[in-house]
């Protein structure tokens, strides 16, 4: 069969493919924990669901604007207004189906063959297969401290004639780190002095710890006007746990909003009209949510810590905020897909391989579970892992014998 050379390069979504074997073991009765999900588990806001059912029952579910509803524009711009401090136009604003596909049109409206692309070691999973779709070349950085905060001196080095944008993502997925107010002034002036897209994604800007705030790029920006090469990207998904509706959004100079409205006209057209008003609803209705989740997750995050620190040998830096604890197993196992496969295999305990997001030896672990997922998951690892534990553990009443120590 003739693949084209760039399909061929792309590698599986590892956090899809996760969700896939977690919910085939389950379906044959398996007593799986998933501690690999992205997703939150509490309900869409009651205003989403409202307003999605009142269109859906009008039976007028008609095809959308390639750059999304006006009603939609509205209320990303005072989202936008409310959390970023920043006036912009609907000619500035994209919705998108999924800030996933609004990052990939921003890219394919940017990327020429070979131009490179920036983002700090560790990296959301997508970043570099995206990149490689548009025939460009991702460029991952590694703090040289070894944190998971990047330095600018590191970023600096790895430019090139051919960079052509730099991609932030704090707080970070897999890490939880949030990059700090500094580092984001510098970056900002940094892509500017250069002229290089710099896409902020902040997917993640809300569900954030220990009561720090949301930090605004433009905050930073001297090029505030349409020569801006700033691009914000966000989404229902996370903070609203609307994953499946599959809403998010670009804000971004007009030129190139107009560019990226070409792109989606053709390849996907609007986003579902069903899915914007749901998102209209959630951005403008009732915000409790978004906090309940954050302080949700905030307990769960310390839990995990807690539960984590009990291994010896496991070094996990706190995390900031989004779902996630990344944690480094390397004094248990160098290999990482090696040590997930173990653990799903042996305990039935789903975790992220930290190779998928750039870094070997470690694992991403998700807090947004139950907190009795994450204290029975973590303890299972435990279990399989720790030499000193005992030799017997029950999973309800299946006994498992260790005999791989
Ligand atoms: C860092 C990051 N960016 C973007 C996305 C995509 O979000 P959406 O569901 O809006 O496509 C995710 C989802 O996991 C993510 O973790």
């Amino acid at each position: 069969m003739s693949i084209s050379l760039i399909g061929k390069s792309i590698g599986e979504s590892a956090t899809l493919k996760l969700n896939e074997t977690a919910a085939i073991l389950r379906a044959k009765g398996e007593p799986v924990i998933h501690l690999g999900g992205g997703e939150p588990k509490t309900t869409a806001p009651m205003d989403a669901l409202v307003a999605t059912s009142a269109l859906l029952n009008s039976g007028e579910i008609r095809y959308t604007p390639a750059d999304g509803i006006p009603a939609l524009k509205k209320a990303i711009i005072r989202y936008t207004d409310e959390f970023y401090h920043r006036k912009v136009q609907p000619e500035n604003v994209m919705a998108s189906g999924g800030a996933k596909q609004a990052i990939m049109v921003a890219l394919q409206a940017i990327l020429n063959p070979q131009d490179e692309v920036i983002f700090p070691n560790p990296y959301w999973v997508s970043y570099p297969e995206m990149v490689k779709l548009c025939g460009a070349i991702p460029v991952p950085v590694s703090s040289e401290d070894g944190t998971f905060h990047p330095r600018m001196q590191d970023i600096e080095q790895v430019v090139t004639s051919y960079t052509k944008a730099v991609i932030i993502n704090s707080p970070n997925n897999p890490s939880g780190r949030m990059y700090s107010e500094e580092f984001i002034a510098e970056i900002v002036q940094f892509c500017e002095k250069k002229g290089l897209y710099l896409i902020m994604d902040d997917i993640y800007h809300r569900l954030i710890f220990d009561g720090k705030q949301p930090i605004s790029c433009y905050k930073y920006a001297k090029k505030t006007g349409e020569n801006s090469k700033l691009i914000v990207i966000n989404g229902v998904s996370k903070q609203y746990a609307m994953t499946g509706f599959r809403i998010g959004w670009a804000v971004a100079n007009k030129k190139l909003i107009e560019v990226m409205a070409n792109i989606q006209g053709h390849q996907t057209s609007g986003p579902s009209a069903l899915l914007q008003h749901a998102a209209v609803a959630a951005i403008n209705g009732v915000q409790s949510g978004v906090d309940s989740l954050r302080l949700t997750l905030e307990n769960n995050r310390n839990i995990m810590m807690a539960r984590l620190k009990s291994f010896e040998g496991v070094k996990c830096p706190k995390p900031d905020g989004t779902f996630y604890c990344f944690a480094d197993f390397r004094a248990y196992e160098k290999n990482s897909t090696k040590l997930a496969t173990m653990l799903v295999d042996k305990v039935r305990v789903v975790t992220v391989p930290g190779v998928e997001f750039g870094m070997e030896g470690f694992l991403r672990l998700s807090n947004c579970g139950s907190v009795k997922d994450i204290i029975e998951g973590v303890e299972r690892m435990k279990w399989a892992l720790d030499p000193n534990s005992p030799n017997e553990l029950f999973i309800g009443d299946r006994k498992l014998v260790r005999d791989w120590m």
